[in-house]
């Protein structure tokens, strides 16, 4: 199984932007971290950065007939204002993951929506670096295999399928 992992405008920053809320990583250590983990769990997993809206909407248009099985997207500011990456994630239909290294909730009042939360099967923010590992757990758990909700009935399939 393969994951597609985006990350939108200026997080080719991460490591010198605005450290105090971002952190020192640098996006290329998340993505050799997240990589890591994606080899333990027996995932493949392809992470690219792009600064244009229109490049996220091919790469989520393309995501199925490329052969991804789920998407983690870090959106940067286009999370809070593109109705068109919410629609690219709902006419992809696979399952997402909204990742944010800082918890947008807690800021400015103009990041407090999330136009592509709707689209996504959860969202996991304000870990750092880390919120892309735990985004990647969640998915896989979630949707790809990984484990049974804990009240599934003695006796069930593991994969509840
Ligand atoms: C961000 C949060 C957004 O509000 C901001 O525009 C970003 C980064 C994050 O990862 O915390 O670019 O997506």
């Amino acid at each position: 199984m393969k994951i597609l992992c985006i990350s939108g405008p200026n997080l080719q920053l991460l490591g010198t932007r605005e450290p105090q809320i971002y952190g020192t990583e640098t996006l290329d250590q998340i993505h050799a971290r997240l990589g890591t983990r994606a080899s333990e769990l027996g995932l493949g997993l392809e992470a690219r950065q792009t600064n244009h809206e229109g490049t996220i909407i091919d790469w989520i248009g393309n995501a199925r007939k490329e052969g991804f099985d789920g998407i983690l997207i870090n959106a940067g500011a286009l999370s809070h204002t593109s109705l068109a990456i919410f629609d690219a994630l709902r006419a992809c239909a696979l399952p997402c993951v909204e990742v944010h290294l800082s918890n947008p909730e807690a800021r400015e009042e103009y990041r407090r929506t999330s136009m592509i939360a709707p689209a996504c099967i959860g969202k996991v923010a304000g870990f750092g670096g880390d919120s892309y590992l735990l985004a990647l757990e969640g998915l896989y758990k979630k949707t790809l295999g990984g484990l049974s909700p804990p009240h599934a009935p003695a006796g069930r399939a593991p994969h509840g399928r």
